[in-house]
């Protein structure tokens, strides 16, 4: 209850005295203008506006959102699982003042400094034959020099240490480490002849620009066909439509934006919140970031590696504008199950985006490859948007994604128009203003190129690899386990005996020139995603791995590795704070000369 105060009690003598007022004035004076006594209800308004009562209606609201808030948040993650993010809050904060201490900043900066090093010798090699150039160059140079250059940047590629391309570098292959197949993901190759015809295309169309339809028309026309030919993959109504985007990043922060846009025009939510799996891409929280949406992370189920979809529904509240799967996800490859939270964000009117940025043009043809499938697309009526990257088992150039809506109102959610610039109309369908239209050029190529006959042997070849080497690490390596039950291109395993740490032999595969993805999440796990370059070399793959796995158990690094430095390491509320600056400090060396 309020507290009774002179000021309050004041305010409701002065009312008792208005409405005796606003009672006689009535009764004796009826009649008189609505506009007197329009004039004494706002006095009695004015009076109930003490600084007093404000306060103490600010601070009911101020109660009542925060308690709703602890509320929800209890609701979605329960009791214990809240304490312990609370404690992690305060360890986080209580850390970061630690590191504010000048002996502590020292040490940080000191550890940071020697780490950085190692990462910049690694990523900003200088070889001595490759000029350095900080500026413009005064004249121009001829071509045949920028041939040249090109040719000495390429032999970079080889991805070796600098002193040995320094050395070596004109009898190198430059692109041997990516074209060895020893990359997991990253590089989605077509093959040479594809890799030509996609030059020869992005040539014609170099300098068009969709954000001119008038100018590059034919451009506009095969972007128009890319969007369509990948609806009718994902077996989309007719009432579907969609949008080419910069990348799977880009796709992924439209259908959030687009949720947001929805959510607040429909049900007028003004505090957003998305429900998305842990082993969801990290593109979803960036859009929570950029978008001011609060994102949800749902644990996923230790055996099936998917989502938990009852801890789906719990955190479901009326501020919650969609939910998230993934067909496959990044880090296990495993695909959610789609089909229950397509009814839950049916039940909930709310929205459901799958994200099918990895998957792309390798879930939709499992099923005509002869591989066992599971529902993913809009044949599931609570599906509401798909993202699909061309660039990658598209087999198009790198910079190009799509994203799907089942509806054209849907799809608007995402666009920006400006009617009153200086400039003019201003509307843009993406993120982007500009954009090149060469890389749509060189995605309409390779889609025809390919047909659904090509992408369905390459899925064939592909999705084999993957599955030959999930049964030989099963079979062949006892130390390890795999993740869930993949079905596409990913596969992640772990340690399943305890003097081996999966983290030192994703440091052994290392050294034997693999670029294997650590993963941080709740059990340590390595993992691959195979290509068509990974094809050839899968016998290779094996039997390194069962080297790797025999150095691993000989020598146990106790977690002092650096693989486990970035992941292993990754969750402790230090290691998260340290993670973090060597992060940002990574992104900072991408810029240096
Ligand atoms: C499942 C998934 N979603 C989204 C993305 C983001 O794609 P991009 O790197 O093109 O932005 C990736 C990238 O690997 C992915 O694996």
């Amino acid at each position: 209850m309020a507290a009774r105060t002179p000021a309050r009690e004041a305010a409701a003598a002065k009312i008792k005295d208005i409405s005796s007022a606003v009672a006689s004035s009535s009764s004796s004076k009826a009649g008189r203008s609505s506009l007197n006594e329009e004039g004494l209800v706002l006095s009695a308004l004015r009076m109930l506006a003490t600084f007093d009562n404000a306060k103490n209606a600010l601070f009911a609201l101020v109660v009542y959102r925060y308690s709703t808030r602890l509320l929800r948040h209890l609701k979605v993650y329960g009791v214990s699982e809240s304490l312990f993010q609370l404690y992690r809050l305060i360890s986080a904060r209580a850390f970061a003042l630690l590191l504010k201490t000048p002996a502590a900043r020292r040490k940080v900066k000191r550890e940071l400094d020697s780490a950085i090093a190692e990462v910049e010798a690694k990523i900003v090699p200088r070889p001595k034959h490759l000029e350095i150039h900080r500026q413009l160059p005064q004249l121009g140079k001829e071509n045949d020099w920028i041939r040249g250059e090109m040719a000495k940047l390429q032999t970079m590629e080889a991805g070796v240490d600098a002193k040995i391309v320094d050395a070596e570098w004109q009898n190198r292959d430059g692109q041997m480490v990516w074209k060895g197949g020893k990359v997991s993901g990253a590089v989605y190759h077509g093959g040479d002849d594809l890799s030509e015809l996609l030059a020869d295309s992005i040539k014609q169309f170099l300098v068009s620009n969709p954000l001119h339809p008038d100018v590059f028309p034919g451009v506009r026309k095969m972007e128009a066909e890319i969007v369509s030919m990948v609806l009718r993959m994902y077996n989309a109504p007719a009432s579907a439509v969609g949008a080419t985007s910069s990348g799977g990043t880009e796709s992924i922060l439209l259908s959030c934006l687009a949720m947001r846009e929805w959510a607040r025009a429909t049900k007028g939510i003004t505090e957003p919140e998305l429900i998305i799996g842990v082993s969801a891409h990290a593109a979803f929280d960036k859009a929570g970031t950029y978008f001011g949406i609060k994102v949800h992370h749902i644990p996923v189920d230790p055996i099936t590696r998917k989502v938990n979809v009852g801890r789906v529904a719990r955190a479901i509240n009326r501020n919650t504008i969609g939910l998230v799967g993934s067909a496959p996800n990044f880090p296990d490859g495993i695909i959610d199950d789609i089909p229950n939270l397509a009814k839950l964000a049916k039940r909930h009117n709310i929205l459901l985006h799958v994200d099918c940025c990895l998957g792309s043009f390798l879930v939709p043809f499992l099923d005509k490859a002869g591989f066992d499938t599971e529902p993913f697309d809009f044949r599931l009526d609570g599906v509401t948007s798909i993202s699909c990257d061309t660039h990658k088992y598209g087999f198009g150039p790198k910079g190009l994604s799509t994203i799907l809506y089942r509806s054209a109102e849907l799809r608007r959610f995402q666009y920006y128009v400006k009617t009153d610039w200086p400039g003019g109309v201003y509307a843009t369908p993406t993120l982007s203003g500009s954009r090149p239209g060469s890389l749509i050029a060189g995605t309409w190529a390779a889609m025809m190129k390919l047909g659904e006959s090509g992408y369905v042997q390459a899925c064939r070849d592909i999705v084999g690899a993957a599955k030959e080497i999930q049964t030989r690490i099963e079979r062949e390596t006892p130390e390890l386990f795999v993740l869930g039950k993949p079905i596409v291109s990913v596969i992640a395993f772990g340690s399943a005996a305890q003097n081996v740490s999966i983290y030192d032999v994703g440091d052994h595969m290392s050294k034997k020139g693999w670029h294997m993805n650590g993963l941080g999440g709740d059990v340590p796990a390595i993992h691959i995603a195979v290509t068509r370059l990974t094809i050839p070399v899968v016998d290779e793959f094996v039997a390194d791995l069962k080297q790797a796995v025999a150095k691993a158990r000989s020598v146990f690094s106790g977690d002092k590795g650096s693989m486990a430095t970035l992941y292993g390491l990754g969750s402790g509320v230090s290691a998260t704070a340290i993670v973090g600056q060597l992060a940002t400090r990574f992104i900072d060396t991408l810029y240096l000369i």
